[in-house]
């Protein structure tokens, strides 16, 4: 077993892991976060992507003995005070979600790539979410969901919530000696 800490969508948790278990499997039966699927279990479909250190990951290919000291963001930290995101509000919009399994890590997937690059192009839209596979909406409504969140101020709402996030603490590593952060969930 490892103890990890991390900051999950702002908050610090602390849990002790297998060290074989992924961080998929510790977010979802661990912590409670389920809203982070999986698919393949295999580094595929992108089903469980989550961001970690400020870039998008296959959560099933990471061990969470890896995440110790690690910020990582999920679909629940999205939408906040039961106000959606600019771009989960384009995904109702567009009907860009059927079933909804692969949802979370599109949503993922795509606050990285407009983090870094606020006004993708259609072509640069698709390569960004090329690992992600949807089986049942069609892409078609999904890549306007994303061009339209674009328009509307979808990275710049990012921008903001970036802005309130960076004064948190940085997370130490468990066995650095520092101290715990304000939550411990
Ligand atoms: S479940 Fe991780 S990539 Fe498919
Ligand atoms: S909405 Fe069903 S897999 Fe994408």
């Amino acid at each position: 077993m490892k103890t990890i800490r991390c900051r999950i969508n702002g908050d610090l948790y602390e849990r002790s892991v297998p060290e074989h278990k992924t961080l998929l499997h510790v977010l979802r039966e661990d912590i409670g976060f389920t809203g982070t699927k999986e698919g393949c279990g295999a580094g595929e479909c992108g089903a469980c992507t989550v961001i970690m250190n400020g870039r998008s990951v296959n959560s099933c290919l990471v061990l969470a003995a890896e995440a110790d000291g690690a910020t990582i963001e999920t679909i629940e930290g999205e939408a906040q005070d039961g106000k959606l995101t600019p771009v989960q509000i384009s995904f109702d919009t567009h009907h860009a979600a059927q079933c909804g399994f692969c949802t979370p890590g599109m949503v993922m997937t795509i606050k990285d790539l407009l983090r870094r690059n606020p006004h993708p192009t259609r072509d640069e839209v698709v390569e960004g979410i090329e690992g992600n596979f949807c089986r049942c909406t069609g892409y078609q409504q999904i890549i306007e969901a994303v061009l339209d969140a674009a328009d509307n101020g979808a990275a710049e709402d990012i921008v903001a919530r970036d802005a309130v996030a960076a004064r948190l603490a940085p997370v130490d590593p468990v066995g650095t000696g520092a101290e715990k952060g304000e939550r411990d969930a």
